[in-house]
Order: structure tokens, then C-alpha cells, then sequence
């Protein structure tokens, strides 16, 4: 019995290994030009196993085949599926022409496929691309190979204004692979020019996400480079299953509310190496993620890597088992940072920052409990007074971490009074200001922070008393 089934299991991968080696990859045009069908045309597979079902297996073996293409030696064999390039379906390409129509009815043709289908972006070329929401479910796994550049019109103004608005947003795709050597220019500088943060006399909106994932489960996103966002690069939210990976994300340092990647409502999310140069933080952990694992990550210029904001406008936020391992933060205002608003209610707990390296960070390791930003017009004096309500934080790990702080203060742990950070261990981390001379040797202040173990930290945690002026929440430092 053993046997025979062992035979029929290798004849089976032998037959399946014969159906992949034989199957073609055909490029066809999405128009209905075809004489024979009336049916958009797509890239098809095809095989050379006979059709029917003489050989026991079904039919759906061999999907779509296609008749009289038999004797043809396949060409550029792959395995991948089905392939729609965006140039079939009328993008020029020519960063002038509104190529937006092009991808949705590419997207529309990928999305509807059968088979695992391919939407090409090929390299070379730019194009201009408004705003774009490109939803599932799709039929198959689709792969979005981005080689060419994307470009946003500099010009945003017709853009929905009903929350946030959204460049590109992928919306309800499961197993969505989002690839290639390609780039996005989100053209951000009207955007920037006019944020109310850098111009008061402007009222405040929210200038465009470049790239966005909502609720797309199994997400790979990978290589691709996201340039000048008009506010957040990478947008992640009520996704799971996210790996984020090799990433390249660049804009000024001046940028106003320029995150990188920012994640909120979503478990499981991977960053496994990102370059990140940013106007506000390189990665932004927002409410409602939950195990979440990033490594790799070059930071700088930006505001590092936060957890939070949390808890804004009384809200409540829980934020569990965030592990960030192994970032380089250079020249940002912050280096690992937990902040949460005054007046909100949940919790942060179980976040590690790991073996990190701070070259010249103006505040290396912060809780900041009470945080506001006084930059917004209507609520002037919201800093200064104090709630009784505050998302909790707890047990929070900052291991060996080192490198220079630019002021004194490298260590802050500045929790609420109705709600003290309980847990905080810090471990291996030796923070010198630049010239480190005694007078202006580095400094830590805590108020309201309950440490757990710590062990081999220099500056002393909680060694210096808190001055009134270290009470004022960095937040005022016009960040978000
Ligand atoms: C396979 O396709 C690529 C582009 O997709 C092309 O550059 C290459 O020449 C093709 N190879 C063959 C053997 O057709
Ligand atoms: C925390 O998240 C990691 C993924 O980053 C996961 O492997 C681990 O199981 C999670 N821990 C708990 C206790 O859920």
C-alpha cells in the first residue's frame, strides 16, 4: 500500500512539474481588438498538457488555455501568472499625461483574474497618477510590480477632503505583494508649504498619504522607494499578516508631518529593513497595533521611532508587543520615543527598543506622557494642564542602546501622576552629550516613573531633578 501511494504521489509532482515547466506566459492586449473574442484579451497561460480529462485530472489543471498555441515553444516560461502591463491598457508613461484611468483598468483586469495576476509598472517611465483607490477582493493574489515611477500632480487641490486623503490606497486585498525597483514621488512641496505648521495663517487639513493599505490581510510590500509624501509615506491600517520589507523612504527634514511608515489597527506587522528619511517620525506606531516586530531600520532626519501619539482627543488607544530591533537614528529630534496625550484612556505595554545606536539625537529616550502640541490654534494652553485621565504605560524595555544626545536630558521618562509608567527597565545604555564634558555631562529625569530592573546606564536613570522647563512636553517642539 505504502507503495503504491508513494508511486502515485511522484507521479503526481512529476505531472505537476511537466504542467509549470510547459505553461507560457503571453502577452495580449487588455482592448477588445481580437477577432475572435469579444472578451478583453489578457496574458495567458498555456500549457501543452492535452486538455480534458483523459489523464484523470480535471479540466481547471489547465486553465485557459488557449487554442492553436500548442506548437509554440513557450517563451519567457514563468510560473507568476497572469501579466497586465499598464502600458497595454493606454499609460503613456510620459509623466504629463493622467495615466490614473490606465491603472484602474488595469487594476480592475488584475483584480478580476482567475489566476495569480501580475500588474506591471514597467521601468523607464514616469507617470502621473492622481489620487487612486484600487479595492478588492480579487479572484487571485495579485502582485503589483512597481519598476517605473509613480508621480503625483503637484497640485492636490480637487483631492477628497473627507479625512485623510489617500495617493494610491489599496483597500480588502488579501495577499497583495506590492514589488520592484520602482518608486513613488508623492511631489509633496505645495502640500508643505501650505500645512498650517509652517504657515499659522493656513487653516489645518490633512495633506495626502502617499501609499496605503486598509484592511489588506497577508501583505508583502517590498524594494520599493516612496519619495516626498505630502504627509505620511506608508499608511497601514486594519491590516494583518504585513511584511514590510527593504523599504526606501526620503524626504526633507523639514517636512511638516511627514511620517514614514505609520501603522494603527493592525496585528502582526514585520519591517524587516527600512531607510528612512522623514519630516516627522520614520516609523509611527499608532493605536490598536499589536505585535509588531521591526528591524533594520535606518532612521535620520525625522522625530525616530514612536509609539504613539496616543490617546488624542480623549480617545482610547492599546498598543501590546511592539519589539523594535536594531535601528541607526541619526540627526532627529527624537531616538526611541513612547508619547501619549493628555485626557485619553487604554494602554501601551510590552515595548521593547533593542540595540539601537543614537548619532547625535536631539532626545534619545523619551516617555512623555503628557503629550500636546501647542501649535494647534484652538487650544493654546492645552499643554499646561493636566488630566486625570492617560493611557497607561507598561513594562518598557530600552536595551543596549548608545550614542550621543544632543541636550542634556538623553533619558526623559515624564509620566502622568494619575497613572504612572509601571515597569520600565532600561539596561546597557550609555548616552553621552557631544564634547561630554562634565558640566555639560548627560542627564536623566523622570517624574512619576516607576522603574523595574535597570542595570549599567549612563546617564544615572532619574539622577537629575525635573525642572519646570523639562516639564514643558516636548510636544511644543511643533511635532505630531
Ligand atoms: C522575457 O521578458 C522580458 C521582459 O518581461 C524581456 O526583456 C525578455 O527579453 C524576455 N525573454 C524572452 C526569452 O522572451
Ligand atoms: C509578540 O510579537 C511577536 C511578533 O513580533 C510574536 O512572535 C510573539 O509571539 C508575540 N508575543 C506574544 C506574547 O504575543
Amino acid at each position: 500500500m505504502a507503495s503504491r501511494s508513494l508511486l502515485a504521489t511522484v507521479c503526481l509532482l512529476l505531472l505537476l512539474l511537466l504542467t509549470l515547466l510547459g505553461s507560457t506566459l503571453v502577452e495580449a492586449r487588455p482592448a477588445p481588438r481580437s477577432p475572435h473574442r469579444n472578451a478583453p484579451r489578457r496574458h495567458l497561460w498555456t500549457t501543452n498538457a492535452p486538455e480534458g480529462s483523459a489523464d484523470g485530472y480535471p479540466n481547471t489543471w489547465y486553465a485557459h488555455r488557449k487554442l492553436g498555441e500548442e506548437s509554440k515553444p513557450p517563451k519567457n516560461a514563468t510560473t507568476k501568472g497572469v501579466q497586465f502591463d499598464v502600458g497595454s491598457f493606454g499609460a503613456t508613461g510620459d509623466g504629463q499625461t493622467d495615466d490614473t484611468g490606465a491603472f484602474q483598468n488595469a487594476w480592475a483586469q488584475a483584480c478580476s483574474s482567475e489566476q495569480p495576476a501580475v500588474l506591471l509598472v514597467p521601468a523607464g517611465k514616469s507617470y502621473l497618477v492622481k489620487e487612486t483607490s484600487l479595492s478588492g477582493p480579487c479572484k487571485s493574489k495579485v502582485t503589483f510590480k512597481l519598476e517605473g515611477t509613480l508621480v503625483a500632480p503637484e497640485d492636490k487641490s480637487g483631492w477628497s477632503k473627507q479625512g485623510h486623503p489617500h495617493w494610491v490606497s489599496f483597500s480588502n486585498v488579501d495577499s497583495l505583494t506590492v514589488t520592484g525597483k520602482g518608486a513613488m514621488d508623492g511631489k509633496g512641496k505645495t502640500s508643505w508649504k501650505n500645512s498650517c505648521r509652517r504657515n499659522h495663517k493656513m487653516p489645518c487639513t490633512f495633506a495626502p498619504a502617499a501609499l496605503t493599505f486598509s484592511s489588506c490581510n497577508h501583505l508583502k510590500v517590498e524594494n520599493i522607494k516612496l519619495l516626498n509624501a505630502p504627509q505620511i509615506h506608508l499608511w497601514v491600517e486594519f491590516c494583518s499578516d504585513v511584511t514590510l520589507s527593504r523599504l526606501t523612504i526620503a524626504s526633507p527634514g523639514n517636512s511638516p508631518e511627514n511620517d514614514g511608515i505609520h501603522v494603527a489597527h493592525s496585528d502582526g506587522v514585520r519591517i524587516l529593513g527600512a531607510k528612512i528619511k522623514a519630516g516627522d517620525d520614520c516609523i509611527s506606531i499608532a493605536m490598536g497595533t499589536t505585535n509588531l516586530y521591526a528591524t533594520k531600520i535606518e532612521c535620520g532626519p525625522g522625530h525616530g521611532i514612536s509609539v504613539g501619539s496616543l490617546g488624542k482627543g480623549s480617545t482610547r488607544a492599546e498598543v501590546s508587543n511592539v519589539t523594535i530591533d536594531g535601528a541607526h537614528v541619526s540627526g532627529t529630534l527624537f531616538g526611541a520615543r513612547i508619547k501619549t496625550w493628555q485626557g485619553g484612556t487604554g494602554y501601551a505595554r510590552d515595548i521593547k527598543f533593542l540595540n539601537m545606536v543614537m548619532d547625535k539625537v536631539k532626545n534619545p529616550i523619551v516617555i512623555d506622557q503628557n503629550y500636546c502640541t501647542t501649535s494647534d490654534p484652538s487650544k493654546p494652553k492645552a499643554c499646561s494642564q493636566k488630566e486625570s485621565a492617560a493611557v497607561e504605560i507598561s513594562n518598557v524595555e530600552f536595551s543596549n542602546i548608545r550614542g550621543t544626545s544632543v541636550n542634556r536630558d538623553a533619558i526623559r521618562l515624564h509620566c502622568s501622576e494619575a497613572f504612572p509608567c509601571r515597569g520600565v527597565v532600561l539596561r546597557d545604555i550609555e548616552l553621552k552629550t557631544r564634547g561630554g564634558d562634565e558640566k555639560n555631562a548627560a542627564t536623566s529625569t523622570c517624574e512619576n516613573a516607576v522603574l523595574g530592573e535597570t542595570s549599567n546606564v549612563s546617564p544615572a536613570p532619574c539622577s537629575s531633578a525635573a525642572t519646570k522647563e523639562d516639564l514643558v512636553p516636548l510636544g511644543s517642539e511643533e511635532d505630531v
